[in-house]
């Protein structure tokens, strides 16, 4: 019997629904939030531009107040200046004096660093201040846009001035940016040093790339539709793609990544979570729980494959050329002679579960790449018989579906269609759906979205502890093999990374795709 047309049947709750109508953005109540850092870049070119693209699409509460804190001899006045700066030059929306004049009344700046007891009670006053002139309730978001090494100390200055515990009905909630620890071990010390101050629910670890648009897609398209979930299994995918490339090189922040690395900065955390949302079988709901538990399932089956020399590769970019510039290698950046980290990581897992068993995921992440590009792309296996001769089929790749994460958001669909002519020739065409085109309102920054959900206490972006030390436990063998390595492999910039790579992925019969 046909389905086509068919309605979805009586009873069928749409999932991503999830019992309210999700369309309606909802209003933070009454709140404010403590920025710890606010000099550093993530604070200018992310935070207060998102801030102020919630207000002027009317999310922020009207008494919305913002407080930095840092040790500069500062005004509030200096401090709104910064933010002025900020919001004219990052904001995505654009800028309405009169919601600037709003937003900047609630802006209030506390000078001191985090050892001094004296400028934490200082805080603890003008907190209390605002919650009288402002009406912000009590309800108070920290966010530590601070190297993790500084969160004990705030940690424990936020729990002596009681700015960590809310009274009666009121929130108090921490926002952390990665990276969370630096292996299993130290993630689990900083997870105790966090819990210890503040509860796990009110513990919102950003990682930016679930507040992307295209990320959440991943869900919608696998769980919307009827069309892609038969065939998301071994029985129909041959492996799996991730890719994050960035053209960008350290960007002056050799002094953040040295040590650190790709796998530590991208893989641990953005990669994994796109294979998570890849991989995992579907949620009962669409509520935080039954999300987190899905992906802490998947997390547990996925697997290094080894042996690991094969398996995983590593680079360093050297001199080369970025869109028509020359530019120097890594080992020239400031601060950066002699290191060993590595700009390029690509790993392979395997996820142990009946659906992909057999099913390779290639991760592979770099900085100075041919192109910026983000993408999961799901390679199928070819058709069991073809009735054509071999020379009609000789351009015939395999069908492949390209969710393009950014930039030019969308997903991309590669099959075979018969190239027009009298003889019988099959050739790969693309089908394509891009955000751009399709619908009229632009996507919302990532923080943006982060940002409101932890003034809502939305917390199913947010990774929990055990997702975090699941992606070390996987991460750890490969970190811990590479410093018994030597130096990782030079690549040039401009290109795709280490001859390594290629030899990692045509090792498991595959070859990686030039995005
Ligand atoms: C951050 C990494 O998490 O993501 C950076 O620390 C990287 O090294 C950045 O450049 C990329 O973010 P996006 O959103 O531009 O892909």
């Amino acid at each position: 019997m046909s389905t086509a047309g068919s309605k979805a049947p009586a009873g069928w709750v749409n999932p991503l629904l999830d019992g309210r109508d999700k369309r309606l953005p909802r209003i933070a109540g009454p709140c404010g939030v403590v920025i710890f850092g606010v000099t550093g870049d993530l604070s200018r070119k992310k935070l207060m531009p998102a801030m102020y693209d919630l207000a002027n699409r009317g999310l922020l509460p009207p008494g919305f107040a913002l407080v930095g804190f840092a040790r500069r001899d500062w005004a509030d006045e200096n401090f709104a200046e910064l933010v002025h700066d900020a919001v004219r030059e990052h904001a995505r929306t654009p800028f309405r004096e009169e919601v600037w004049a709003r937003l900047c009344e609630g802006v209030r700046f506390v000078p001191g660093s985090f050892d001094d007891d004296a400028s934490f009670d200082d805080l603890a006053s003008v907190v209390a201040e605002l919650d009288q002139q402002r009406g912000t309730g009590g309800n108070h978001a920290f966010y530590l846009a601070i190297p993790p090494a500084t969160f004990p100390v705030v940690l424990k200055q936020l729990s002596r001035t009681g700015l960590a515990a809310p009274a009666g009905d009121q929130w108090r909630r921490v926002v952390i940016e990665k990276p969370f620890g630096h292996d299993l071990r130290s993630a689990r010390e900083l997870n105790d040093i966090v819990n210890d101050v503040f509860p796990e629910e009110s513990v919102f670890r950003i990682d930016h790339y679930l507040g992307k648009e295209t990320v959440q897609n991943i869900l919608a398209l696998r769980f919307a539709n009827q069309l892609y979930e038969p065939i998301w299994n071994s029985h129909y995918v041959d492996h799996v793609q991730i890719t994050m490339a960035e053209d960008i090189g350290l960007a002056g922040r050799a002094g953040y990544y040295d040590g650190i690395g790709a796998a530590r900065d991208v893989i641990q955390n953005h990669l994994l979570q796109l294979l998570a949302l890849t991989a995992m079988e579907e949620p009962l709901s669409f509520s935080p729980g039954s999300l987190r538990g899905e992906k802490i399932k998947v997390l547990s089956a996925t697997k290094l494959a080894e042996p690991l020399d094969e398996t995983t590769a590593r680079g360093q970019y050297s001199a080369g050329w970025q869109g028509g510039t020359k530019v120097d290698g890594v080992l020239e950046e400031p601060g950066f002679h002699d290191s060993t980290t590595e700009t390029f990581a690509a790993i392979t897992l395997n996820v142990d579960t009946r659906r992909w068993a057999g099913v390779p995921f290639f991760l592979r992440t770099g900085k100075r790449l041919g192109r910026r590009v983000t993408e999961v792309a799901v390679i199928f296996k070819r058709a069991p018989h073809l009735p054509f001769e071999t020379t009609m089929t000789e351009e015939l790749g395999q069908n492949a579906l390209v969710i393009r994460i950014q930039p030019d958001e969308g997903v991309t669909i590669r099959f075979g269609s018969k190239v027009p002519g009298t003889a019988m020739e099959v050739r790969d065409v693309t089908m394509d759906f891009r955000y751009g085109t399709a619908f009229t309102e632009s996507s919302p920054e990532a923080y943006e979205r982060l940002l409101l959900d932890v003034l809502l206490g939305e917390p199913s972006l947010f990774p929990v502890n055990a997702e975090v030390e699941l992606s070390w436990a996987i991460l750890d063998p490969v970190l811990e093999h590479w410093a018994k390595c030597d130096r990782p492999e030079p690549y040039a910039a401009g290109t795709w990374g280490p001859p390594s790579a290629d030899r990692m992925i045509a090792m498991a019969g595959r070859t990686w795709r030039r995005p």
